[in-house]
Protein backbone atom coordinates (compact mmCIF):
# COMPACT_ATOMS: atom_id res chain seq x y z
CA UNK A 1 0.00 0.00 0.00
CA UNK A 2 2.98 2.45 0.92
CA UNK A 3 4.83 1.41 -1.63
CA UNK A 4 5.19 3.80 -4.67
CA UNK A 5 6.28 2.94 -8.12
CA UNK A 6 9.40 5.54 -8.98
CA UNK A 7 8.90 6.48 -12.13
CA UNK A 8 12.64 5.41 -14.01
CA UNK A 9 14.18 7.23 -17.00
CA UNK A 10 15.81 4.58 -19.32
CA UNK A 11 18.13 7.07 -20.64
CA UNK A 12 19.20 9.69 -17.55
CA UNK A 13 22.37 10.32 -17.52
CA UNK A 14 22.69 13.02 -14.93
CA UNK A 15 22.69 9.74 -12.20
CA UNK A 16 26.37 9.64 -12.72
CA UNK A 17 27.11 12.82 -11.44
CA UNK A 18 24.99 13.11 -8.60
CA UNK A 19 26.30 9.81 -7.34
CA UNK A 20 30.07 11.33 -7.81
CA UNK A 21 28.65 14.16 -5.97
CA UNK A 22 27.50 12.09 -3.30
CA UNK A 23 30.83 10.43 -2.89
CA UNK A 24 32.85 13.82 -3.13
CA UNK A 25 30.79 14.48 0.33
CA UNK A 26 31.76 11.50 1.95
CA UNK A 27 35.54 12.23 1.02
CA UNK A 28 34.77 15.52 2.51
CA UNK A 29 33.23 14.64 5.23
CA UNK A 30 36.12 11.44 5.64
CA UNK A 31 38.90 14.46 5.04
CA UNK A 32 37.81 16.74 8.10
CA UNK A 33 37.26 13.68 10.55
CA UNK A 34 40.59 12.46 9.73
CA UNK A 35 42.02 16.15 10.29
CA UNK A 36 39.93 16.56 13.48
CA UNK A 37 41.61 13.53 14.92
CA UNK A 38 45.26 14.74 14.07
CA UNK A 39 44.44 18.03 15.25
CA UNK A 40 43.23 16.10 18.52
CA UNK A 41 46.46 14.14 19.22
CA UNK A 42 48.48 17.13 18.02
CA UNK A 43 46.89 19.40 20.65
CA UNK A 44 47.25 16.58 23.33
CA UNK A 45 51.15 15.89 22.46
CA UNK A 46 51.24 19.29 22.50
CA UNK A 47 49.15 19.86 26.03
CA UNK A 48 49.91 16.97 28.06
CA UNK A 49 53.49 16.32 26.62
CA UNK A 50 53.79 11.99 26.91
CA UNK A 51 56.38 10.78 29.16
CA UNK A 52 57.98 7.49 28.18
CA UNK A 53 57.02 4.75 30.90
CA UNK A 54 59.70 3.11 32.87
CA UNK A 55 60.27 -0.61 33.93
CA UNK A 56 62.09 -2.62 35.82
CA UNK A 57 63.09 -6.07 36.91
CA UNK A 58 62.49 -6.18 40.24
CA UNK A 59 62.21 -10.21 41.44
CA UNK A 60 63.18 -12.91 39.54
CA UNK A 61 62.60 -16.74 40.52
CA UNK A 62 64.07 -20.01 38.64
CA UNK A 63 61.76 -22.85 39.07
CA UNK A 64 63.33 -25.13 36.20
CA UNK A 65 67.28 -24.77 35.02
CA UNK A 66 68.07 -28.44 33.77
CA UNK A 67 70.76 -29.14 30.97
CA UNK A 68 70.60 -32.76 29.07
CA UNK A 69 73.64 -33.65 28.55
CA UNK A 70 72.50 -36.28 25.25
CA UNK A 71 71.34 -33.37 23.36
CA UNK A 72 72.69 -30.93 24.45
CA UNK A 73 69.83 -28.62 25.63
CA UNK A 74 68.85 -26.38 28.33
CA UNK A 75 65.46 -26.57 29.23
CA UNK A 76 64.71 -23.30 31.27
CA UNK A 77 61.55 -21.89 33.14
CA UNK A 78 61.41 -18.81 35.25
CA UNK A 79 59.44 -16.24 36.70
CA UNK A 80 60.21 -12.31 36.09
CA UNK A 81 58.52 -9.48 38.08
CA UNK A 82 58.38 -6.60 36.04
CA UNK A 83 57.74 -3.16 37.40
CA UNK A 84 55.76 -0.80 34.98
CA UNK A 85 54.83 3.15 35.69
CA UNK A 86 53.20 5.16 33.65
CA UNK A 87 53.94 8.86 34.77
CA UNK A 88 51.72 10.73 32.78
CA UNK A 89 49.24 12.62 34.13
CA UNK A 90 46.37 11.89 31.78
CA UNK A 91 47.57 9.74 29.06
CA UNK A 92 46.89 5.69 29.66
CA UNK A 93 48.94 3.38 28.31
CA UNK A 94 47.02 0.00 26.62
CA UNK A 95 49.16 -3.13 26.34
CA UNK A 96 48.44 -5.08 23.03
CA UNK A 97 48.40 -8.66 21.84
CA UNK A 98 51.76 -9.57 20.20
CA UNK A 99 54.25 -8.88 23.50
CA UNK A 100 57.77 -11.04 23.58
CA UNK A 101 59.98 -11.59 26.50
CA UNK A 102 63.15 -13.11 25.91
CA UNK A 103 66.09 -13.69 28.42
CA UNK A 104 69.14 -14.92 27.04
CA UNK A 105 72.48 -15.87 28.01
CA UNK A 106 75.48 -14.61 26.70
CA UNK A 107 73.67 -14.31 23.06
CA UNK A 108 72.10 -17.30 23.50
CA UNK A 109 68.37 -17.59 24.19
CA UNK A 110 66.85 -19.64 27.14
CA UNK A 111 63.50 -18.73 27.34
CA UNK A 112 60.42 -16.71 26.52
CA UNK A 113 57.11 -15.40 27.07
CA UNK A 114 54.49 -12.44 26.85
CA UNK A 115 53.24 -9.72 28.78
CA UNK A 116 49.89 -10.03 29.67
CA UNK A 117 47.60 -6.95 27.47
CA UNK A 118 45.82 -4.69 29.89
CA UNK A 119 45.37 -1.34 29.79
CA UNK A 120 47.30 1.12 32.45
CA UNK A 121 45.30 4.08 33.61
CA UNK A 122 47.92 7.50 34.46
CA UNK A 123 50.04 7.73 37.25
CA UNK A 124 49.63 4.50 37.89
CA UNK A 125 52.30 1.12 38.82
CA UNK A 126 51.30 -2.01 37.88
CA UNK A 127 53.66 -4.63 38.81
CA UNK A 128 53.31 -8.03 36.97
CA UNK A 129 54.69 -11.54 36.65
CA UNK A 130 55.94 -12.68 33.83
CA UNK A 131 56.37 -16.20 33.22
CA UNK A 132 58.93 -17.64 30.95
CA UNK A 133 59.93 -20.92 29.44
CA UNK A 134 62.14 -22.63 26.81
CA UNK A 135 63.82 -25.77 25.63
CA UNK A 136 67.03 -24.46 23.49
CA UNK A 137 69.94 -25.61 22.07
CA UNK A 138 73.24 -25.39 24.59
CA UNK A 139 76.72 -26.26 23.33
CA UNK A 140 79.25 -27.43 26.14
CA UNK A 141 81.05 -24.29 25.62
CA UNK A 142 78.14 -22.58 26.67
CA UNK A 143 77.90 -24.62 29.44
CA UNK A 144 81.04 -24.20 30.79
CA UNK A 145 80.69 -20.45 30.75
CA UNK A 146 77.77 -20.63 32.76
CA UNK A 147 79.60 -22.79 35.10
CA UNK A 148 82.63 -19.91 35.22
CA UNK A 149 80.06 -17.55 35.39
CA UNK A 150 77.86 -19.13 38.00
CA UNK A 151 81.13 -19.79 40.61
CA UNK A 152 82.00 -15.97 40.31
CA UNK A 153 78.77 -15.12 41.85
CA UNK A 154 78.14 -12.97 38.46
CA UNK A 155 75.84 -14.39 35.66
CA UNK A 156 75.18 -11.70 32.99
CA UNK A 157 71.46 -12.11 31.59
CA UNK A 158 69.82 -9.91 28.58
CA UNK A 159 65.85 -9.89 28.83
CA UNK A 160 63.87 -8.25 25.67
CA UNK A 161 61.03 -6.89 26.17
CA UNK A 162 59.08 -6.13 22.78
CA UNK A 163 55.25 -4.46 23.22
CA UNK A 164 52.52 -2.93 20.90
CA UNK A 165 51.28 -0.11 22.96
CA UNK A 166 49.16 2.48 22.18
CA UNK A 167 48.63 5.76 24.44
CA UNK A 168 44.96 6.68 24.91
CA UNK A 169 43.76 10.31 26.05
CA UNK A 170 40.71 10.15 27.27
CA UNK A 171 38.53 7.89 24.97
CA UNK A 172 40.75 8.93 21.71
CA UNK A 173 43.37 5.98 21.56
CA UNK A 174 47.00 7.12 19.24
CA UNK A 175 48.52 4.62 16.82
CA UNK A 176 49.86 1.69 17.94
CA UNK A 177 53.64 2.15 18.96
CA UNK A 178 55.91 -0.70 19.26
CA UNK A 179 58.35 -0.31 22.16
CA UNK A 180 61.32 -2.09 22.61
CA UNK A 181 63.38 -2.52 26.24
CA UNK A 182 66.58 -4.12 26.52
CA UNK A 183 67.60 -4.65 30.25
CA UNK A 184 71.41 -6.14 31.12
CA UNK A 185 70.74 -7.83 34.39
CA UNK A 186 73.16 -9.73 36.16
CA UNK A 187 72.44 -12.31 38.80
CA UNK A 188 74.45 -14.13 41.12
CA UNK A 189 73.15 -17.34 40.59
CA UNK A 190 70.90 -19.23 38.13
CA UNK A 191 69.22 -22.18 39.65
CA UNK A 192 66.48 -23.28 40.99
CA UNK A 193 68.27 -24.68 44.49
CA UNK A 194 68.90 -20.58 45.26
CA UNK A 195 66.62 -17.34 44.92
CA UNK A 196 68.74 -15.04 42.19
CA UNK A 197 69.55 -12.02 44.05
CA UNK A 198 70.13 -8.95 41.34
CA UNK A 199 73.09 -7.24 41.26
CA UNK A 200 72.59 -5.03 38.76
CA UNK A 201 70.59 -3.83 36.42
CA UNK A 202 70.42 -1.41 33.07
CA UNK A 203 67.89 -0.54 30.64
CA UNK A 204 67.34 0.48 27.33
CA UNK A 205 64.38 1.49 25.67
CA UNK A 206 63.24 2.39 21.99
CA UNK A 207 60.35 3.25 20.24
CA UNK A 208 59.45 2.14 16.56
CA UNK A 209 57.08 4.07 14.74
C1 LIG B 1 59.96 -12.49 44.77
O1 LIG B 1 59.25 -13.64 44.30
C2 LIG B 1 59.15 -14.67 45.29
C3 LIG B 1 58.51 -15.86 44.63
O2 LIG B 1 57.65 -15.53 43.59
C4 LIG B 1 58.33 -14.12 46.47
O3 LIG B 1 58.22 -15.11 47.46
C5 LIG B 1 59.04 -12.90 47.04
O4 LIG B 1 58.27 -12.33 48.07
C6 LIG B 1 59.27 -11.86 45.97
N1 LIG B 1 60.07 -10.77 46.48
C7 LIG B 1 59.82 -9.49 46.27
C8 LIG B 1 60.78 -8.52 46.84
O5 LIG B 1 58.84 -9.12 45.63
C1 LIG C 1 46.97 0.23 38.30
O1 LIG C 1 46.40 -0.42 37.19
C2 LIG C 1 46.14 -1.79 37.39
C3 LIG C 1 45.67 -2.37 36.08
O2 LIG C 1 44.64 -1.62 35.51
C4 LIG C 1 45.12 -1.96 38.53
O3 LIG C 1 44.89 -3.33 38.76
C5 LIG C 1 45.69 -1.30 39.79
O4 LIG C 1 44.76 -1.35 40.82
C6 LIG C 1 46.08 0.15 39.52
N1 LIG C 1 46.78 0.67 40.69
C7 LIG C 1 46.47 1.83 41.23
C8 LIG C 1 47.31 2.24 42.41
O5 LIG C 1 45.59 2.54 40.79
Amino acid sequence: MGKRNVPRYPDDDGGGSGCCGVLGWCCCILVLIVAAIAGAAAYAFFIYKPKAPSYSVSNMSVSQFDFNSNDLTLYTKLVSTVRAENPNDVIGISYGDGSHTVVSYRGTPLCSGHLPTFFQGHKNVTVMEISMEGRHGFGSGLQSALEESEKEGNVPLDVFVSVPVSLRFGTLDIREVKVNVHCALVVDSISPKKKPTIKSATYQANVEF
